[in-house]
């Protein structure tokens, strides 16, 4: 059996909590494979919604087990406060969730230094999370960091305390930023008891064994492609592999075992934080979109910047990603538009292209294909028959173009709300 991967092919939040919720049932095991709260995965069902950070959005399914792969960054702190929503929703995860002891901790320090680099770059900040994302990465290339594993050790004080000193001999040559860290550390330490309490597993032999008994595996992504560390539009992105290939990487899989890659694109596009993003849109089209698609941050609730779907970075992604499935989220959002805009290409230096540049300039011009809106409302659409031609043929657009069979349409928040075109398996 291969591990299938569900992962976004824009700047995040393009739905893959929710897609991951809704498949879930077809699997045994979703395994988390890089990023960490960093992340904001929504699920909507039985008219309740929930934000899981860390923890894989499999786990509000009986039965599944969930695993954080070594690729993912931990801060106990957040963990220890979605356990507990875990529990005020009455999710049963004991024996269903497990931590690969090679996950790296984010410290309180790493969340000062991500604040303090951020005030160091002013006006080109990255526009961080500010979770410690970027500083707990770079510990692990720098092969400082701290692991899962290593809470287990006698001398874990004594480790995370020389941690603690080389950070704050760094932020000694960086702006003061207001944090407590005493508080934090307290709190940090008094977190680790709920870290404790999950099993620890060798996880690389895990998810092996799982593919050699025949489990069926789903690896959810966090953040989106062009938010790739290698790929995405440097230097604003995060600090890990987005793209398939750090599906490898972030669970100790080889590359034959990928099966099926499952790519999500939101029907227009949106980007919170800092960096170019062609097809934004700065006028009141930008803000309908922004107030339709209730577009604020799942983790930080900052505003995010909206526009219209780009193709040539959906075909980017796509190539990148090797996507054989996707998923377009969010199409009601677009119901009340009289017209519809996808971008088919830049134009640099006078010349169309299709080509992503090696950076993509803050502002150019761009070529638009236009189609008609539906407006109307999706409500009670049960198969893509019953979506109104204009949405039907917008859709179908996307894919002779993408050149990807389009296998899921969302058409609102809830578990409920998604139209399969194809069987997925
Ligand atoms: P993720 O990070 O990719 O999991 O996405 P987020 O949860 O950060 O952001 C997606 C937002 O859109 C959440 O508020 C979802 O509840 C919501 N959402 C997901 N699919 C749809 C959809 O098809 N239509 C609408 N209107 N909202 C959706
Ligand atoms: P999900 O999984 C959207 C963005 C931040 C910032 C940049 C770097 O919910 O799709 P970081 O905290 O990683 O140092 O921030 O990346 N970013 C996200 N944007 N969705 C996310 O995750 C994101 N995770 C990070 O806004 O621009
Ligand atoms: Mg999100």
């Amino acid at each position: 059996m291969n591990i299938d991967v569900i992962l976004g092919l824009q700047w995040g939040d393009e739905g893959k909590g929710k897609i991951v919720d809704y498949l879930a049932d077809r699997y045994d095991v979703v395994a988390r494979f890089q990023g960490g709260p960093n992340a904001g995965h929504t699920l909507v069902f039985d008219g309740k919604k929930y934000v899981l950070h860390t923890i894989p959005s499999g786990v509000f399914r009986e039965n599944l087990i969930n695993l954080i792969g070594n690729g993912v960054v931990i801060d106990p702190i957040t963990f220890e406060r979605e356990l507990k929503n875990l529990d005020a929703a009455d999710v049963d995860y004991a024996e269903r969730l497990f931590l690969s002891q090679k996950a790296h901790l984010i410290l309180p320090t790493h969340r000062l230094l991500d604040a303090a680099n951020e005030a160091a770059k002013g006006k080109s900040k990255i526009g961080s999370t500010l979770r410690g994302i970027g500083p707990t990465y770079m510990d692990r290339t720098g092969r400082n960091g701290l692991r899962v594993g290593d809470i287990n050790r006698p001398d874990f004080k004594e480790r995370y305390e020389r941690l603690k000193q080389k950070h704050l001999a760094i932020l000694t040559s960086l702006p003061n930023v207001d944090f407590d860290l005493e508080g934090e550390e307290k709190k940090w330490f008094a977190s680790m008891e709920a870290l404790r309490a999950i099993p620890q597993v060798n996880s690389e032999y895990f998810v092996n064994n799982c593919i050699k008994y025949g489990k069926r595996i789903l690896a959810e992504g966090a953040q989106g492609s062009m938010l790739d560390v290698d790929f995405g539009t440097y230097p604003y992105v995060t600090s890990s592999n987005t793209v398939t290939a750090g599906v490898c990487i972030g669970l100790g899989v080889s590359p034959d075992k990928i099966g099926e890659v499952i790519g999500i694109t939101k029907a227009y596009c949106t980007r919170v934080g800092g960096g170019p993003f062609p097809t934004e849109l700065f006028d009141e089209m930008g803000e309908l979109l922004r107030k339709e698609g209730h577009e604020f941050g799942a983790t930080t609730g900052r505003p995010r910047r909206c526009g219209w779907i780009d193709l040539p970075q959906l075909k980017y992604t796509i190539m990148l990603n090797g996507v054989t499935q996707l998923v377009v989220t969010k199409i009601d959002v677009l119901n009340i538009f009289k017209e519809l805009k996808v971008a088919t290409s830049y134009v640099i230096d006078g010349e169309a292209t299709e080509e992503v540049p090696y950076e993509l300039p803050n502002e150019m011009d761009l070529e638009f294909t236009n189609y008609p809106g539906w407006e109307q409302s999706l409500e009670g659409a049960t198969c893509f028959e019953e979506l109104p031609q204009a949405a039907r043929e917008y859709v179908d657009a996307l894919e002779a173009a993408l050149g990807v069979p389009i296998t899921m349409v969302s058409t609102g928040p809830d578990r409920k709300e998604l139209i399969t075109r194809t069987s997925v398996r």
